[in-house]
């Protein structure tokens, strides 16, 4: 595995999971395998997809450490071509997965790092270990924030959060705000996303993802939206994100 990838932001509804359906299917479509490893016990990307939850509690059991980490690929299911998913678990909701969680998902991930070049987590919209764990094993740390009010706040917290888990770390993970939901005729929008841009434009992605009806109706229809719909313009919008990432390199 060459990169892993974490979409985080603790507030419901930005795009986080859209996020990371697209990004995974984008590289899927540029001919390299992705895996979305669905950590969202709330609404995440195996929903999204119709990818029945399994109720086993085993990716809880490998979080915590009992449960041998190989055994995660017991829960490997294919979606498309050159895209599988690891679903969240039924029981994960509510489960305390320990501060050790971050170890065993690295070892996890290390037992499926040979097949698969991309990796992208779908985190919980909260701050929680869930998401912590993610932080910690992502090389690259992706923030959906959609341009509303108070979202410099919002954002100055995640980047906390991000800086907390990462401590003195040498290899500094690469962080980026992505703009999502994006409405291009408004102008609190307009406003929210320059401030944002001003203040961190090292952190602020090059792609912004408009709000696009096409997304909710690739959902009702159960597929990702590059299936259902390539020439979208949140389509157009993801796979040129997915060309940016694969030009980060760790700062
Ligand atoms: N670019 C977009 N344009 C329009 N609707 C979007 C877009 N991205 C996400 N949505 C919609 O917003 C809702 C929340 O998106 P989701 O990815 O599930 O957010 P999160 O995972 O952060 O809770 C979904 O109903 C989805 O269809
Ligand atoms: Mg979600």
């Amino acid at each position: 595995m060459s990169r892993i990838i974490a979409v985080i932001n603790p507030k419901e509804g930005v795009g986080k999971t859209t996020t990371a359906l697209n990004l995974a299917q984008a590289f899927a479509l540029g001919g390299q395998g992705a895996l979305l490893l669905d950590l969202d016990y709330g609404d995440g990307v195996s929903r999204h997809l119709g990818v029945a939850r399994p109720r086993s509690g085993l990716l809880v059991r490998i979080l915590s450490g009992e449960e041998d980490p190989a055994a995660i690929g017991l829960l490997v299911r294919s979606v498309v071509a050159g895209l599988d998913v690891v679903p969240c678990d039924v029981a994960a909701q509510g489960a305390d997965i320990g501060n050790l969680a971050a170890n065993r998902l690295r070892d996890a991930l290390y037992v499926l790092r040979f097949q698969y070049p991309w990796c992208v987590i779908d985190c919980p919209s909260a701050l929680d270990e869930w998401t912590r764990a993610a932080v910690a094993v992502a090389d690259t740390v992706v923030v959906p924030v959609e341009a509303e009010l108070f979202a410099r706040e919002s954002t100055s917290q995640i980047l906390e959060f991000i800086q907390d888990i990462q401590g003195g770390d040498q290899e500094k993970k690469v962080t980026r705000i992505l703009m999502t939901r994006y409405k291009d005729q408004n102008s609190l929008s307009a406003d929210v996303k320059r401030d944002l841009a001003f203040e961190y434009p090292g952190l602020f992605s090059q792609t912004v993802v408009p709000r696009d009806v096409r997304v909710r109706e690739s959902q009702e229809d159960g597929k990702p939206l590059l299936q259902y719909s390539l020439e979208s313009r949140a389509g157009r919008a993801y796979v040129q994100f997915a060309k940016e990432v694969m030009t980060y390199d760790r700062a």
